[in-house]
């Protein structure tokens, strides 16, 4: 059974696209375990786009390049499997897959069938090259039917970019999670204008669908296919604390084969994971714009009573932001209180006089996980 929590992972895209083969993609699950990544709770390895051959085999079934994967998928299947993880591959519903290699429109129960015998748990599929005159909500309920009925449980993650109005109809298709906007790169304007953009689709997402952020640039530093300028500690810091407050899936698109100690100390932030995974899946929501749509106040109530408060500043200045415990729902006259730690300090923070307030640095954030104590 696919948890019903937003997926973990990593994906090779971010930093490799083309440049994958298979001893990088064991290499890097043999990293994700001995690093301590897979106990934070990364489980899937998925090997993006530009792994095929560029035709299909008579039966009409996709190939594995040989030069990239000289064993085949299964083989590597086996081994992330034998790691204890899982394993995730790419394919489109269109003509081409982005990078325009073999994609499955029309295809979709052969391919399905397909990774279905490699051992495939993870389907990441995209949207480029869909025929105008094909209606793509009907393409990624065939390709979630065919998922459905190929006798494994793969987890059908669908990339259509928000295209075509995607949160109205994606819940319908069996996909687990929906990218919901267009690709992130490594630079701090990125990650602002994803985080912006997520105001207004916030109550499309959540338990059966969860809705897809895009890979992490935390770590890449400049370096790799979407590496542009690279973003600062603060910057990259404030980006992984956004999507687990969004409850986005976290998949790691650095090469963790040589992440420094600051890159890894994110990945793992033991509090900002545990918002993310929370199990009862209640929807974050955005509790206020403080004043501007780059000071977003982001709440999310968790499973045992606690709320998560993430404070986010993405204008280029300071800002002071408070809220009222009152408004979070504990009444001041209720002998309640707000108590608890902040993600990344680790420092106490309470509800003085009713009120949390912070001071922010341009691009930083503070997320607190709060309990209600009695006064
Ligand atoms: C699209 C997707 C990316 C990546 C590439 C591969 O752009 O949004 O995440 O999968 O295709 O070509």
């Amino acid at each position: 059974m696919i948890k019903n929590i937003p997926p973990m992972g990593w994906n090779t895209w971010n930093t490799f696209a083309e440049n994958i083969n298979e001893e990088l993609v064991l290499t890097s699950a043999d990293v994700l375990v001995s690093s301590g990544l897979k106990d934070a709770g990364y489980e899937y390895i998925v090997v993006d786009d530009c792994w095929a051959l560029r035709e299909r085999d008579i039966e009409g079934r996709l190939v594995p390049d040989p030069a990239k994967f000289p064993h085949g998928m299964k083989y590597v299947a086996d081994a992330i499997h034998a790691k204890g993880l899982k394993f995730g591959m790419y394919s489109c519903c269109g003509n081409m897959t982005c990078a325009q290699y073999p994609s499955s429109f029309n295809r979709e129960f052969i391919d399905a069938e397909t990774f279905s015998g490699w051992g495939v748990d993870f389907l990441k599929y995209d949207y480029c090259f869909k025929p105008i005159s094909a209606d793509g909500k009907n393409l990624y309920r065939r390709m979630g039917l065919a998922l459905a009925n190929c006798g494994r449980d793969i987890l059908f993650s669908g990339c259509s970019w928000g295209s075509d109005n995607t949160h109205e109809w994606i819940g319908t298709t069996g996909a687990n999670m929906w990218r919901s906007t267009g690709d992130i790169v490594d630079t701090w304007d990125s990650v602002k204008e994803l985080i912006q953009k997520q105001y207004d689709i916030l109550p499309y997402g959540g338990v059966g669908c969860f809705n897809d952020m895009d890979m992490l640039i935390v770590g890449m530093h400049g370096k790799g296919h979407v590496g542009l300028k690279g973003c600062t500690e603060e910057e990259y810091k404030l980006h992984f604390a956004a999507w687990c407050m969004l409850a986005s899936p976290l998949m790691i698109g650095c090469d963790i084969r040589s992440m420094d100690g600051a890159t890894k100390a994110i990945l793992t932030n033991k509090m900002l994971i545990g918002i993310q995974q929370d199990a009862r899946g209640n929807r974050p929501f955005l509790f206020k714009l403080w004043g501007n749509d780059a000071l977003p106040i982001i709440v999310r109530y968790l499973e045992n009573g606690d709320i998560a408060l993430g404070l986010f500043n993405l204008t280029d200045g300071k800002a002071h932001l408070w809220v009222t415990a009152d408004d979070l729902g504990v009444p001041e006259i209720a002998g309640r209180m707000l108590a608890g730690t902040e993600a990344y300090s680790g420092r106490e923070v309470r509800s003085e006089n009713g009120v949390i307030m912070a001071t922010l640095d341009a691009h930083a954030c503070e997320v607190y996980r709060l309990k209600v104590v009695k006064k």
